[in-house]
């Protein structure tokens, strides 16, 4: 007999709550798309009452996205619940997620209640979330460090009030894995009821995946999981690991099932590290380019023999398959756009005109492009294109060992060009100086990261800019077969984001 394990995702919730990430609406709605296509069952789409931006890209995300239920986060009272419920009320099936701390620093230091009162915040707003919905799932914050009465009389009464999910937090990453087993199976002997159990486990001991297996193993049905490892401090515990754990141990999780096409996980990491500006880290677990790559000559004679030797897991069934050749300089329109649409993206009129534009550029620098490269070009297409966005027209930099590196810019925006010349340490210094000087910018660079798409000298450069500017902190992604040009559309898409980020605003987070 088998039994489904459900995948609740929130990169866009939790995962957005890393430092440094904030995704706009179609951002959002892309990521979401995405995770429609890898097969999760619920899409927590953000935490409405936030800010406008988060209403806004939750109902988007209701509105359009078909497949997962669509879940948005709500603190436990009466006006949350309802703003939750109008950003949900589109989806084909919603969930409200309330949740409320339990443990004595957070009710002493934060909510400055008892416990006779958070039970009845419990009660009363769980009640209200069934009133809109059927699915609804409680959250005691921090319940890892909840004493264990208090938490099982918090959780029946959210039962009794009509949840449907209870959820285990361990929300600063203190648990170990068979304590936080044992937890999961005591919950589910004392608190009595019709409802799955839940795991959402934090990485600040690097046990997230560890705990949430752990949870599974006794009784969990649902795990609460971010792409790449996502989310506040040290993440979430990482989609990709758990699904993949599942999956290769059958022995350990005899009959327990997820819905997830994991040849879709290597395309959902990419894309959520170019649009968050997270760069996987070589050897993440799964998803990160080193996890199929073998240096040592014995294990690469053995993986050649027989590729069980020493993969657990075969590349292809991760969509790790290797890049390949998909374009080169003499395709036209039609082979690129039917390229993209098989490889999922289906660009409106205008930004298919200016990604083939960056094709063709590209192509005349590198022989062959692989599918790799085009998710990054395009990527960036449709990422950045906004009416309202300062767009990079032209770029000279002279450089080298004598003389002062200068670098002059052309910059568009809404109509309108600016032309500025500036000097620098280095040329991408320059570079940067003069887009600060011609968007009229005052940002802090914190971060710079540059790594290369795909091998060979003429691989493109994928530059990842941190920019911070009055306490936000945003990043940027350019590529580029130069890694100068790279690092100057790194640097506008961080402008461009502190620019749209400003148009919104952001408040309160769970
Ligand atoms: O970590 C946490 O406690 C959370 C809750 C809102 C579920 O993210
Ligand atoms: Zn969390």
């Amino acid at each position: 007999m088998s039994e489904r394990l459900v995948i609740f995702d929130t990169t866009l919730r939790d995962g957005e709550q890393s430092p440094g990430i904030s995704l706009d609406a179609k951002e959002k709605l892309e990521i979401a798309e995405q995770l429609a296509r890898l097969g999760v069952d619920y899409i927590e789409a953000g935490f409405p009452v936030a800010s406008q931006g988060d209403f806004e890209a939750v109902r988007s995300i209701a509105r359009t996205v078909s497949g997962p239920a669509i879940a948005g986060l709500s603190r436990a009272n009466r006006g949350d619940v309802d703003r939750c419920w109008e950003a949900l009320c589109d989806a084909d099936r919603a969930r409200i997620h309330v949740f409320i701390s339990t443990s004595p620093s957070h009710m002493e230091h934060m909510l400055h209640m008892d416990e006779a009162q958070v039970i009845e915040a419990t009660r009363s707003s769980v009640a209200r979330a069934r009133e809109h919905t059927p699915d609804v799932e409680f959250s005691p914050q921090d319940a890892t460090r909840t004493p264990m009465e208090f938490m099982l009389e918090v959780l029946s009464a959210a039962v009794e009030a009509g949840a449907t999910t209870l959820n285990i937090p361990d929300t600063v990453g203190y648990g170990i894995p068979w304590d936080f087993g044992a937890l999961i199976q005591y919950v589910r002997a004392q608190v009595p009821g019709d409802y799955v159990i839940s795991t959402h486990c934090h990485n600040d001991l690097g046990l997230a995946t560890a705990n949430s297996l752990a949870g599974v193993k006794a009784g969990a049905r649902q795990v609460e999981v971010c792409v790449n490892g996502l989310g506040e401090r040290a993440g979430n515990a990482a989609l990709e690991e758990v699904v993949m754990a599942i999956a290769i141990r059958q022995d350990q999780f005899e009959g327990v099932e997820t819905a997830v096409r994991t040849e879709e996980l290597a395309r959902t990491s990419r894309l959520v590290a170019r649009l968050t500006g997270y760069p996987v880290q070589y050897n993440k677990a799964v998803v990160g380019r080193n996890a199929f790559a073998h240096e040592s000559g014995i294990h690469q004679h053995g993986v050649l023999t027989e590729r069980s030797t020493y993969e657990i897991i075969d590349a292809v069934s991760v969509g790790q398959k290797g890049s390949q050749i998909v374009l080169g300089k003499h395709s036209g329109r039609h082979a690129f756009s039917d390229t993209l649409a098989k490889m999922g993206y289906v660009l409106a009129p205008e930004a298919l005109n200016s990604a083939f534009v960056r094709f063709k550029e590209l192509a005349d620098r590198k022989v062959a492009i692989t599918e790799a490269d085009l998710e990054a070009i395009v990527g960036e297409e449709v990422g950045d294109a906004g009416e309202e966005d300062f767009a990079l027209e032209a770029l000279e930099v002279v450089g080298g060992t004598v003389g002062v590196p200068k670098a002059r810019v052309v910059i568009s925006h809404k109509g309108d060009k600016a032309d500025a010349t500036s000097e620098g340490d280095g040329m991408i210094d320059a570079a940067c100086n003069a887009i600060r000087q011609a968007t009229k910018t005052d940002a802090t660079l914190v971060g710079f990261n540059v790594s290369s798409v795909t091998g060979g000298v003429d691989a493109l450069g994928d530059v990842v800019i941190q920019l911070e500017q009055d306490g936000l902190r945003v990043s940027g992604r350019g590529v580029s077969t130069d890694v100068v040009e790279a690092s100057a559309r790194a640097y506008l898409s961080a402008v461009n984001r502190i620019d749209r980020a400003r148009r919104r605003h952001g408040e309160a987070t769970p």
